[in-house]
């Protein structure tokens, strides 16, 4: 399964990003306080509903699009995936 290192590299990469620039509201390792949505809820098919959100924003979140870029997009995204709460389905 040549895509496992891949993804597990992707998903590290996007951890950085994420604490970078996600984690002061959204938390440590994406555990939520409360005040904003809980990123590990998001489902697997659910990836067009995470990228509009970043790149345009969403209610008291400020868009992220000439921020992060697509490719910095797509390893946060990676990221998620390895703790969402459906991630074993
Ligand atoms: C300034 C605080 C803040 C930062 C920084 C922030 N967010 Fe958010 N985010 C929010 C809030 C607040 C919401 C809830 C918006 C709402 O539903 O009104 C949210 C919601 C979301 C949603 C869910 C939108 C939906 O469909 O319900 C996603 C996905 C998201 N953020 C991703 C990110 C990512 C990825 C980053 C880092 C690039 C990030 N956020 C950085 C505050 C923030």
């Amino acid at each position: 399964m040549p895509s496992l290192g891949q993804d597990a590299k992707k998903a590290a990469a996007g951890e950085r990003v994420y604490t970078t620039y996600c984690a002061t509201c959204h938390g440590d390792a994406l555990v939520s306080s409360g005040q904003t949505f809980d990123l590990r809820r998001l489902r697997k098919d659910e990836r067009p509903r995470f990228e509009n959100a970043v790149q345009n924003g969403k209610g008291q979140m400020p868009p992220w699009k000439g921020v992060v870029s697509v490719e910095e997009m797509d390893l946060i995204w990676h990221y998620i995936r390895t703790l969402a709460n459906d991630r074993d389905q």
